[in-house]
């Protein structure tokens, strides 16, 4: 494996054999099973591999997480390693912007919603460096996890939208034994924010019943994942979506693809996590 922090070295890499495809996780490190599922799924359908790791700070607002964000380069290239990778990328900030850096990559419309509404620019940071990483990278399959469900929606958008010659691929979300969505934000909970953080799952799956039970009104969906969620004292909602899978507009009538979607405040850190329900 190696691993490189220049885009000079990514390039040669990947040129070295045109015909090879190149399957790519694009990721911000502190590596946990969902990163690895991505590179597992990665390995099975391409030639080579790439993993970047890079803590990205155009995607965080100014009173988000970036300083704090979680790093382990050590621990996370053992775990790259294992997972068969071939090149791991781990470029510097100011290599990947320059300070006369002028251009942003923004998709509108799907990017005003759930995620998008609170965390202001967040969108425009994340098309801006997955733009730039797909330009150096030029992988034939992209990886992305359904965790981080309107992030897939608003970059495959950007991909047809800028005719990026690439496919991305969505992989499942994957969660610990009691149901909670794997992220390298749990590190943040204590052990009774750890239980809490239980009722973001538990409220997709008693939304998730009520429908499979016949319930087609979103606002009683909706007002049941809140109840649900309210009624655990260390949580406090940031956004409770029921909404067209595809468009993630509001809906009347549960039909389709319908995403259930939950933002959560456990103590001081943001939790996110999403169930899609076809009726
Ligand atoms: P990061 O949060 O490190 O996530 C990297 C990838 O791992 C994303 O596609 C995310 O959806 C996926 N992932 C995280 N937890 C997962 C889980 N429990 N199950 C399945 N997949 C999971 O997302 C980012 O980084 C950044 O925004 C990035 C795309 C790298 C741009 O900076």
């Amino acid at each position: 494996m190696k691993v490189v922090k220049e885009i000079s070295e990514v390039r040669e890499f990947t040129k070295q054999d045109r015909e090879k495809t190149v399957g790519f996780v694009p990721t911000m490190g502190y590596l946990h099973q969902g990163h690895l599922a991505l590179l597992e799924q990665a390995r099975e359908e391409n030639d080579i591999v790439v993993l970047s790791i890079f803590v990205n700070p155009t995607q965080f607002g100014p009173d988000e997480d970036y300083e704090d964000y979680p790093r382990d380069l050590e621990r996370d290239l053992e775990l790259a390693r294992s997972a068969g990778v071939d090149l791991v990328f781990t470029p510097k900030a100011d290599k990947m912007y320059s300070d006369n850096a002028a251009t942003k990559v923004e998709v509108t419309g799907l990017t005003g919603k759930l995620c998008g509404a609170s965390r202001d620019g967040h969108f425009s940071g994340v098309c801006t460096v997955v733009s730039k990483l797909f330009n150096i990278v030029n992988p034939t399959r992209a990886y992305f996890g359904q965790k981080d469900y309107q992030q897939v929606l608003v970059i495959k958008r950007m991909v047809e939208d800028l005719n990026f010659d690439l496919d991305i691929v969505t992989v499942p979300i994957v969660r610990e034994e009691d149901g909670l969505a794997i992220s390298s934000r749990n590190k943040y909970l204590n052990q009774a924010e750890r239980k809490a953080a239980l009722v973001l799952f538990e409220s997709l799956q008693r939304g998730k019943e009520l429908i499979v039970g016949g319930e087609r009104k979103a606002k009683v969906i909706e007002q049941e994942l809140i109840s649900n969620i309210e009624a655990e004292p260390l949580a406090e909602i940031d956004y409770v979506a029921v909404v067209d899978a595809s468009s993630l507009k509001d809906i009347d009538k549960i039909r389709g693809e319908v995403l259930l979607a939950l933002a959560v405040y456990i103590g001081e850190t943001r939790l996110i996590d999403n169930l899609i329900v076809e009726v």
